[in-house]
């Protein structure tokens, strides 16, 4: 059985369909099962990686596990899921981290809070593997709506090229590390095959929608009042800050052959990615 935490992230999402699409039972869990909307034929488990306790029954019979956890809890959640899969017999895990965790420079607190995530699963002794993501590309539809209704797309560090990263990939290598031998010990960082600044992600966003946009950079402090206005913490959206200025650092452009070294084929471009994701600029 493979268990697929963040199983209606976006990430999560994306292993669980790539796990099912290779004939694989799959258990996901997820504190509101009611809402979660996954395919026929997951195991739907309600837990809460805050909650130790739930954690043992959804555990049962799982040789390997994909493991996504998000803000603050990270460190916390992902040693309440080792512990509770050394328990269980688990095998390996497959943690997604983030770019920077390698990065020695990273001081700032969402590469932190991974690299502490990372030692907790390391310390279970159980076989890992670390996917370390740039950028998603998906980041992108944050600008859907401003897209729709004004043809605007704002971003802060508007001279920042980050190597994005196509959601879709990074699940295909996380699957490939669950399901192939050879990938236990290894840190996959991964990136798509361009460093793109977000007006140059605007530019292929318009080409796509078949109507000019305007990219227009936005302060720092304005972007953390955006995130604080919908609702954001205040520790994340300061966390969420200090990682969007490492998009001015060279470590964030750096093109990464990983995707294509561990699946066989080319990473999608943000061109494809903007394709597939097209009705969410255009809708009503
Ligand atoms: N966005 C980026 O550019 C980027 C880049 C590199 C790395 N990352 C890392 O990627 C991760 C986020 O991945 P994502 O975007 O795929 O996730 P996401 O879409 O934000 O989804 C969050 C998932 O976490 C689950 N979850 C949250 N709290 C939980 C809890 N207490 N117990 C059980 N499940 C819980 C949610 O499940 P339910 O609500 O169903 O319970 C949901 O499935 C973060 O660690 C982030 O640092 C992101």
């Amino acid at each position: 059985m493979y268990l697929v935490t963040g199983a209606t992230g976006t990430v999560g999402r994306a292993v669980v369909d790539q796990l099912l699409a290779a004939g694989l039972p799959v258990r996901a869990i997820t504190r509101r099962p009611e809402a979660a909307d996954l395919p026929a034929g997951v195991e739907v488990v309600r837990a809460d990686l805050g909650d130790p306790d739930s954690l043992p029954p959804a555990l049962v019979g799982v040789r390997k596990a994909f493991l996504s956890t998000t803000g603050t809890e990270i460190p916390r959640h992902d040693a309440n899921l080792a512990f509770a899969a050394v328990a269980a017999g688990v095998e390996h895990i497959v943690k997604l981290s983030s770019g920077r965790a390698g990065d020695p420079a990273a001081t700032d607190p969402i590469p932190a809070w991974h690299r502490a995530g990372e030692d907790a699963v390391r310390a279970s002794g159980i076989a890992w593997t670390m996917v370390r993501p740039m950028g998603f590309m998906s980041n992108a539809l944050h600008w859907a709506r401003s897209v729709r209704e004004s043809s605007t797309v704002r971003a802060p560090f508007g001279h920042g090229r980050i190597a994005v990263v196509d959601p879709h990939d990074i699940a295909a290598v996380s699957v490939a590390a669950l399901i192939e031998p050879g990938h236990a010990g290894r840190v996959y960082v991964l990136t798509g095959p361009q460093a793109l600044s977000p007006g140059e992600q605007t530019a292929i966003i318009a080409e796509i929608i078949g109507r000019p946009l305007r990219f227009e950079e936005i302060s720092p402090e304005a972007a953390e009042a955006d995130l604080l206005r919908f609702g954001v913490a205040p520790e994340m959206a300061a966390a969420i800050m200090a990682l969007r200025a490492t998009a001015l650092e060279s470590f964030t452009s750096t093109v990464h052959p990983t995707v294509a070294d561990v699946t066989g084929r080319s990473p999608r471009t943000f061109r494809e990615w903007a394709l597939e994701n097209r009705a969410q600029f255009t809708a009503a």
